[in-house]
């Protein structure tokens, strides 16, 4: 399902936005020019992800600190072991639209 996000600007440099999808949550990042867009929801213990902190493109949970990398999803320190979803976004006729 085709969700839009925002209008093309609305988010800032090094800024997310948290959208819904259904029954999901995601953050949109919008990082070097680049849209981003990773679940809001930690692997470890469901706690929101995109509301914690980020240097680069590492994203630190802000329930038990657990890293991801928002390109990817990928977990990279414990306690999550598994990583999280991660979703295509595209840019058309000036909105932002995440594919989820
Ligand atoms: S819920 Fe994210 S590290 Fe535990």
């Amino acid at each position: 399902m085709e969700v839009r996000v925002a209008a093309e600007g609305e988010i800032p440099e090094g800024g997310v936005k948290i959208v819904q999808s259904g029954s999901l949550f995601i953050g949109v990042y919008f990082i070097d020019g680049v849209y981003y867009a990773i679940e809001d929801r930690c692997s470890h213990d469901d706690g929101p992800l995109c509301e914690g902190l980020r240097e680069g493109f590492e994203i630190e949970c802000p329930r038990h600190g657990a890293h991801f990398d928002l390109r990817s999803g990928e977990a990279l320190s414990l306690p999550a072991t598994e990583g999280v979803d991660t979703f295509p976004v595209t840019v058309r006729d000036g909105d932002v639209f995440v594919e989820a």
